[in-house]
């Protein structure tokens, strides 16, 4: 290759350059689809599991305003009728940041048909993040530049869902934005106890700007997620708009102390037991009942922690929980089973990951003195069990 840049200069050797990189070019090409194809064929991840059975609610007493038929309510509201309700939650908080154009793909849906039956699946990874988990928020931008991730790069769009902290100045969440522009951030205050407005936030930008998602993985900062699985288990599901998988959790009772901070007063929950819900942590679902939810959220009362909202709007419109080791809260173990799993394998994984990102990039030396290596002090203290601790400021 040397000895042929030299010999640029006469246009005989040009050519002859140009026929061997040409050649070149070409045999790199044929080995990519036959590699492309194989892959496709060959190479599907360890079987992860079907969705489980599917678990019913038990027939407990979940009464809870609005009492009246979903039903009927998210028909009049499907078909444009007028709501004969006033709603009794209005989400009513502006976005601080809002990358509006992530989702705007141009429509190659034949390009999409990896999954031989032309479904054009997309991912959307909505990532519930705090201002501090910026590392977090790093190692997952630098697992996007992994090998196995870059295949299915076209098809997912990740976005970090964050709230407002008062207190030190936002201009580095400003920042972050800017850089990465995958950040939708609404002027509510970034707590544990206002989870539910950054759960609906999330929703309610992933129906409006990316519609083009078929499914929605809603995660924590520090869950790890498996992208090929999530493709290969969608491929095996004969309907993938029921698709609703967690780790389910049923007759749960509401937290009496007055000083936890999942503390449910009676005027806030009556009963004496949640109906059946997917912890936050992570759950997977399909774009169809994420748009059913947004439609009735303004009419289920609010309630603080956002999992058990979300089971209670669940039980209202009847979907189906479906229960599923895909989603794995008990560690990163099984990577290769799983969709989602909750904690990194080591620290030194996402510590190394993380830098190695930084100085690949190069990027924040010229852009933001503010990332720098140096600076960005690892707080592990933050990595294993504590996902609940996680998104308050
Ligand atoms: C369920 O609880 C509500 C209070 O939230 C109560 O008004 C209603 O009578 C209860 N229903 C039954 C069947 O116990
Ligand atoms: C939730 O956010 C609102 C708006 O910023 C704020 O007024 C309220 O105090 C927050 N609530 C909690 C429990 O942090
Ligand atoms: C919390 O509950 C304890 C008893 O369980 C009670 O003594 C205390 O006054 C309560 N605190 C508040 C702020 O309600
Ligand atoms: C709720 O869903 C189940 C299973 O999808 C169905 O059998 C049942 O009839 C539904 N109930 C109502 C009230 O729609
Ligand atoms: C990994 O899979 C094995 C075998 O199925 C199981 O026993 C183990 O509990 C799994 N580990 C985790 C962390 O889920
Ligand atoms: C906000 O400021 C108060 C007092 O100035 C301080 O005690 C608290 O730790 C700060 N909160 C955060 C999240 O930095």
């Amino acid at each position: 290759m040397r000895t042929c840049f030299v010999g640029l200069r006469t246009s005989r050797r040009f050519w002859k350059c140009g026929m061997m990189l040409s050649s070149v070019i070409i045999v790199i090409e044929v080995i990519r689809i036959f590699a492309i194809k194989h892959v496709q064929i060959c190479a599907v991840p360890q079987a992860p599991v079907d969705m489980e059975t599917t678990t019913r609610a038990t027939p407990n007493n979940y009464s809870f305003p609005l009492e009246i038929d979903f039903h009927e309510l998210l028909a009049d509201i499907e078909a444009d009728r007028p709501v004969s309700v006033q709603p009794i939650n209005v989400h009513q908080f502006s976005y601080i940041s809002n990358p509006k154009n992530m989702c705007r793909v141009n429509d190659l849906r034949h390009r999409w048909s990896l999954d031989g039956k032309g479904k054009p699946f997309f991912l959307l990874i909505l990532i519930k993040s705090s201002r501090k988990n910026f590392h977090l928020r790093q190692t997952i931008r630098w697992k996007t530049k992994e090998r196995r991730f870059k295949k299915w790069r076209r098809r997912v769009r990740i976005v970090f869902l964050l709230g407002y902290s008062f207190n030190e100045s936002n201009s580095e969440i400003a920042r972050e934005s800017d850089i990465f522009n995958d950040i939708v951030q609404e002027d509510f205050l970034d707590t544990y106890r206002n989870l539910t407005y950054k759960t609906v936030m999330g929703y309610r930008w992933a129906t409006k700007y990316c519609s083009v998602a078929t499914h929605i993985l809603f995660q924590d900062d520090d869950f790890h997620f498996n992208v090929a699985n999530v493709f290969y288990f969608l491929r095996l599901q004969q309907d993938t708009d029921s698709v609703y998988i967690g780790h389910y959790i049923e007759d749960s009772p509401p937290d009496r102390h007055n000083d936890s901070k999942y503390y449910m007063t009676y005027d806030d929950y009556p009963h004496p037991y949640f109906p059946p819900y997917f912890p936050g942590g992570a759950y997977f679902i399909s774009m169809t009942i994420a748009q059913k939810f947004v439609k009735v959220f303004p009419y289920v009362k609010h309630i603080a922690i956002d999992d058990t909202f979300l089971g209670i709007v669940a039980y209202k419109l009847n979907v189906t929980l479906h229960d599923s080791g895909l989603i794995a809260f008990g560690g990163c173990e099984n990577f290769t089973e799983i969709i989602s799993c909750r904690g990194y394998i080591n620290v030194q994984e996402v510590f190394s990951g993380w830098k190695e990102f930084l100085q690949n990039l190069g990027i924040f030396k010229t852009k933001s003195e503010f990332f720098s290596v140096e600076d960005a002090t690892f707080e592990p203290i933050h990595l294993q069990g504590q996902s609940k601790d996680l998104h308050t400021s």
